[in-house]
């Protein structure tokens, strides 16, 4: 008899140890940026919101509500075909021109998600002949993108221009006429961490490398603006963003020059290949746009917040979160032990989610914290309080 094809599966399942397995919660977002528990399986009260990438609270913001809605009554709500078949729609359009106005760039290309549009960058950026020379620790999408495009992936230590620079004056003097393709993010969503992208962006300029910056984390929140940190440097040709975290929506978009934008166009099947990003989508994402011009200070006045937190959590003898950014990781280290922070922070009504392997290395198991605009008065008390009652909780 044949054997199983699914054996193989359900061996390899049975091997995923009971602290990395992971599985589904359900939450509805209540007010005050809780989350309210959904069905059975969730939570039994409401939780203060510390996991979701929401930075601005926009999801939730009246104006993105009722853009989204409008487009539905006027747009429907899902496309039916492709950009380039005859999905596209005003609001496309619309939100490819104001986000290119707003960032100064020659084009912009819409996507479904930010998954799909990384994807698409190293795959318009890279192929076989070429190299890829990539931080250590960059988001899988990424990474999916390199390995689909065939190129050779070096890899350099996390945010270490010298390393980098090492990596490309070898290539350089090795294999000058070989393609090089370096791929860095703005804020590293499992580190809060940002590079020196200025440093980058003038060694890829240096040694003739293209450059794909990533700033899922940062879009709205970091860069004059909110613009990002990739924003008005020279030696960048592609930037990536979402619409799935400061901007409250959903989709995600790539940014660059005329040629890239015009290749992409031609050549990307992520691009050509999909159905267009939902109109409520795209409307929601102008409105969250619009939101931001009106008040280019909101990311400023979320990282004050996110100062005031390390502080909080270094007083306190936490290991201070590294960057400046909305997302505090505090180092537990094992696996089980940032499980038990998890849940013991749950029960004191704190929702921030233990990060495990694969996602981040062997051994350096985290519980990421995430601030948002809308936390109520009285949030950093309750943490550190709850920290406090914690059995494994640093001392001094
Ligand atoms: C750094 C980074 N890039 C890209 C993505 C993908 O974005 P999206 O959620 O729009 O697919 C994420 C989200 O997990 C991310 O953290």
């Amino acid at each position: 008899m044949a054997h199983d094809p699914l054996d193989s599966i359900q061996q390899a399942l049975s091997r995923v140890p009971t602290e990395r397995q992971r599985r589904l919660r359900t939450f509805r977002p209540g007010p005050d940026a809780t989350l309210l528990p959904g069905e059975a399986g969730s939570s039994q009260w409401p939780l203060l919101d510390l996991a979701s990438n929401d930075y601005l609270g926009l999801s939730a913001h009246p104006s993105l509500k009722a853009a989204a809605m409008a487009a539905i009554q006027s747009d429907g709500v899902g496309c039916g075909g492709s950009r380039l078949v005859s999905g596209t729609r005003p609001c496309h359009n619309n939100l490819e021109t104001a986000l290119a106005e707003w960032l100064g760039c020659e084009r912009v290309l819409l996507f479904p998600s930010g998954f799909q549009a990384n994807l698409a960058a190293v795959l318009a950026l890279a192929d076989r002949h070429s190299e890829v020379i990539a931080d250590r620790l960059i988001h899988h999408s990424l990474l999916v993108g390199i390995q689909a495009s065939g190129a050779r992936l070096r890899r350099f230590r996390h945010n270490d221009l010298s390393d980098l620079r090492r990596l490309l004056e070898r290539g350089a003097q090795n294999e000058p006429g070989r393609r090089r393709l370096v791929v860095s993010e703005s804020l590293f969503s499992m580190e809060g961490t940002s590079p020196d992208l200025a440093g980058i962006a003038a060694a890829c300029q240096e040694f003739g490398a293209l450059l794909l910056v990533d700033e899922a984390h940062a879009l709205g929140l970091l860069g004059p603006g909110g613009r990002g940190l990739a924003w008005g440097l020279a030696g960048v040709s592609l930037v990536s963003g979402t619409f799935g975290k400061a901007f409250g929506a959903g989709g995600a978009f790539l940014a660059s020059d005329g040629v890239v934008g015009q290749w992409l166009l031609q050549d990307s099947g992520a691009f050509r290949y999909t159905t267009a990003l939902a109109p409520p989508l795209a409307a929601a994402a102008l409105a969250a746009l619009e939101q931001l011009q009106a008040d280019a200070d909101q990311g400023i006045a979320l990282l004050r917040r996110a100062q005031r937190w390390r502080d909080g959590l270094e007083a306190a003898h936490w290991r201070r979160p590294p960057g400046e950014g909305p997302v505090l990781p505090l180092h537990v280290g094992d696996d089980a032990l940032a499980l038990d922070l998890q849940r013991h922070l749950e029960q004191a009504g704190l929702l921030a989610v233990a990060i495990r392997p694969p996602t981040v290395p062997a051994g350096t198991a985290r519980l990421r914290l995430v601030l948002r605009r809308d936390l109520p008065h009285g949030s950093l008390d309750r943490l550190l309080h709850a920290l406090a009652t914690w059995p494994h909780a640093p001392s001094r």
